[in-house]
């Protein structure tokens, strides 16, 4: 099928450069396995696993039929005050693999719902305790928490921020994670833990008793997969017990075996407080979001209620909507089925040895990766982001996903690729960049 550019004018594109989309589109007609096809019939290997919410790939008939099934036997119904049988079993199975004490799950149906959802809890958990003065959130720069208004507001990123200047101002940002000294560190940088001590020093500014919770994600994945320093993780714990902060993990990108473990809080060993996750929950199937929490939270905003009343004044429509539980549950299914995560976690040292052979190249500043994700940072050319723009296009028309930030291209190949579709991403990632 041909599409004109004014068949396409009427939907208005999310973080897209509709003008020239429209006139050259790249249109996705069919998902099956590790492959996608454009509209012009051109196969193309899906190297970020979507926006890194697919890693059992597309077309997963289980999940599908779970849907299906779900839809001609109970397609909706309330959320608040009445329920459906999945969000019970789906809550139960993400708190077989959230860490201990983490054991309680509120639905949300996006990434960014779950960083609103969790900036509330922090707020109610506060005044439950008491300390309603703690009105101030901190995160990082180079952060990414999605486009609601709590989310926006966290992020880290100019140009995500600066049309909104205003809309809840109280939030400092900590230094983000990169130093040029760590350049194509494979893991964990060595140095860099002592940036978490810009809590410290916020603690110092403001005062710890005025912060409700800081929000990291683990690895900071949009902007480009900066890895958490070896102990600056622990170090931000650290300081969050010593003020009574409560410590936000974003694990969007990061939760879900991405890393080799269920979720990042596991595999760097740092437990927080509150965990957000979305996209891989549900393969990217269907939207969906969560936010899991520590015991003591949900138990401290549950009981400071009065009895018979609402405990948290919070909730979505479409919290644990019927289909998305449906498609959470066989997702999670398969996960622990098909042992997806050790499977990640074996795929991972044959990517990164791919990736991190392209260091020859001139074109490229910096490689950072941990387990199934990383990035390849290309030096700049011309205006901010316009060479990442370009070479995303043209991996795309070579038969390549991968989605860019500024220059850096983010690659999340999907839990089920065989080595050779990862000789197939190095090939073509080479071969690209080659003729910059
Ligand atoms: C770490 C992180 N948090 C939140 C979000 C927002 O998720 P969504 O786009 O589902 O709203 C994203 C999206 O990429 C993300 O990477």
């Amino acid at each position: 099928m041909q599409y004109m550019a004014n068949t396409l004018e009427n939907h208005w594109m999310p973080f897209t450069n509709n003008r020239d989309f429209k006139e050259n589109p790249r249109i996705v007609v069919r998902g099956e396995g590790v492959y996608l096809t454009d509209h012009m019939g051109g196969k193309v290997l899906d190297g970020s696993s979507g926006l890194f919410c697919c890693p059992l790939g597309h077309g997963r008939s289980e999940i599908a039929e779970a849907v299906y099934k779900q839809l001609l036997e109970n397609d909706y119904a309330p959320s608040f005050q009445l329920a459906t049988p999945g969000s019970f079993e789906l809550a139960q199975k993400l708190t077989r693999i959230t860490p201990d004490p983490i054991n309680h799950v509120f639905f949300v149906n996006s990434g960014s719902e779950s960083i609103d959802t969790a900036l509330k809890i922090a707020m109610a958990y506060h005044r439950a305790c008491g300390e309603a003065q703690r009105t101030r959130f901190v995160s990082r720069e180079r952060a990414y928490h999605g486009v609601n208004i709590g989310g926006t507001s966290l992020s880290g990123m100019v140009k995500n921020r600066e049309t909104f200047t205003g809309v809840l101002p109280n939030i400092v940002c900590m230094r983000h994670t990169w130093l040029e000294e760590n350049v194509f560190s494979r893991g964990q940088p060595e140095s860099g833990a002592e940036l978490a001590d810009d809590l410290a020093r916020f603690c110092e500014t403001y005062g710890g008793s005025t912060i409700a919770a800081v929000f990291v994600e683990p690895i900071a994945g949009s902007t480009g997969v900066l890895v958490p320093p070896k102990g600056y993780l622990e170090r931000l714990r650290k300081i969050c017990d010593d003020h009574g902060i409560l410590l936000v993990f974003d694990e969007v990108i990061c939760g879900f075996g991405r890393l080799g473990g269920p979720f990042a809080s596991q595999v760097f060993d740092v437990t927080p407080d509150i965990m957000t996750m979305a996209k891989a929950l549900t393969n990217g199937c269907q939207p969906m979001g969560a936010v899991a929490v520590r015991d003591e939270i949900y138990e401290t905003i549950t009981s400071a209620a009065p009895e018979n009343s609402i405990e948290f004044f919070h909730g979505y429509t479409y919290s644990g909507h019927p289909t998305a539980c449906a498609a959470g549950i066989a997702t999670q299914d398969i996960y622990t089925n098909e042992n997806m995560f050790e499977r990640a976690a074996d795929l991972a040292d044959y990517f990164l040895d791919g990736m991190y052979d392209l260091q020859d190249m001139d074109c490229i500043k910096d490689i950072r990766g941990f387990g199934l994700l990383c990035a390849v940072e290309l030096k700049p050319k011309g205006a901010p982001g316009a060479l990442g723009t370009q070479i995303q296009k043209d991996l795309f028309w070579n038969g390549l996903h991968v989605k860019f930030t500024g220059e850096s291209g983010i690659v999340a190949p999907p839990f089920i690729s065989e080595k050779s579709h990862i000789d197939e991403m190095i090939d073509k990632l080479r071969m690209t960049l080659s003729t910059i």
